[in-house]
């Protein structure tokens, strides 16, 4: 079965609702495509206009965050259900920011993920050494153990529906892309991870994306390898022309 091509953007915290809602319109015209899955995940406030703009065209919404818990005492946090009943399928989970600037761990991380799966929505689980871990040679030793924890306690059914993206932490709003064989490797490695864990079906099914400066001229390049399912992509994402990205064939 061969996987599709996600072309996901992470929007951070950039955009009111009515930016989100006018870009959105736009890009209905430039991201249409029959052949690759389109994902925008944006701030939680966002989501209402942007699923509204959104609505009959091939673009999905997704969300950045969700908490663990299902409602309660939590100040500032946004539930699972909460996002499910905006229409959200999708939620990034343990971006590195989070995890650099929010505290976001390995623990809080799995918590997240099982929540997701209990409720019903698809995580896009982020992982991605720093550019000392790449020179000390730990990168496979540290994402190995962030995909494990992370995937705690999910059944195999569950795992092939999750997402994985792999964004090196140097590579991330530098401008400085991995280069397609570097994000091949590490997409590799955990790919063969998910396999030692749940086996062949659900390592073939799961999709893993590289992201990190992901642009119009690489993302062909990038998307062209054996175990590169589509980008998580943050600046490129903003404007109209993250077409180009979903339209990387043409
Ligand atoms: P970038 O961000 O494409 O701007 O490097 C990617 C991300 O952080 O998801």
């Amino acid at each position: 079965m061969a996987r599709r091509i996600l072309a996901a953007g992470n929007w951070k915290m950039n955009k009111t609702p009515s930016e989100a809602a006018a870009t959105i319109e736009a890009m209905k015209a430039t991201c249409a495509s029959d052949t690759v899955d389109v994902l925008l995940c944006v701030p939680a406030i966002d989501i209402p206009a942007a699923v509204a703009a959104a609505k009959g065209s091939n673009i999905q919404i997704g969300a950045e965050n969700v908490y663990f818990k299902d409602s309660g005492a939590f100040t500032g946090e946004i539930s699972a259900d909460m996002l499910l009943d905006a229409g959200i399928k999708y939620v990034i989970l343990g971006h590195s920011e989070r995890r650099e600037y929010f505290a976001e761990t390995n623990e809080t991380v799995n918590a997240k993920m099982l929540q997701c799966f209990a409720k019903g929505l698809i995580p896009i689980m982020c992982c991605g050494e720093t550019l000392t871990q790449r020179e000390q040679g730990v990168t496979m030793d540290f994402i190995r153990q962030q995909v494990k924890v992370g995937f705690l306690g999910l059944t195999g059914e569950q795992a092939k529906q999750a997402v994985i993206a792999y964004e090196p932490i140097w590579a991330i709003g530098t401008g400085k892309t991995a280069t397609s064989d570097q994000a091949e490797e590490v997409c590799k490695g955990i790919r063969d991870l998910i396999r030692e864990l749940y086996g062949d079906e659900v390592a073939e099914e799961i999709r893993i994306l590289y992201g990190g400066s992901v642009k119009p001229s690489n993302a062909a390049e990038l998307f062209a390898k054996e175990d590169i399912d589509g980008g998580l992509v943050g600046g490129a994402s903003l404007k109209p022309d993250f077409g180009e990205i979903v339209n990387y064939r043409k």
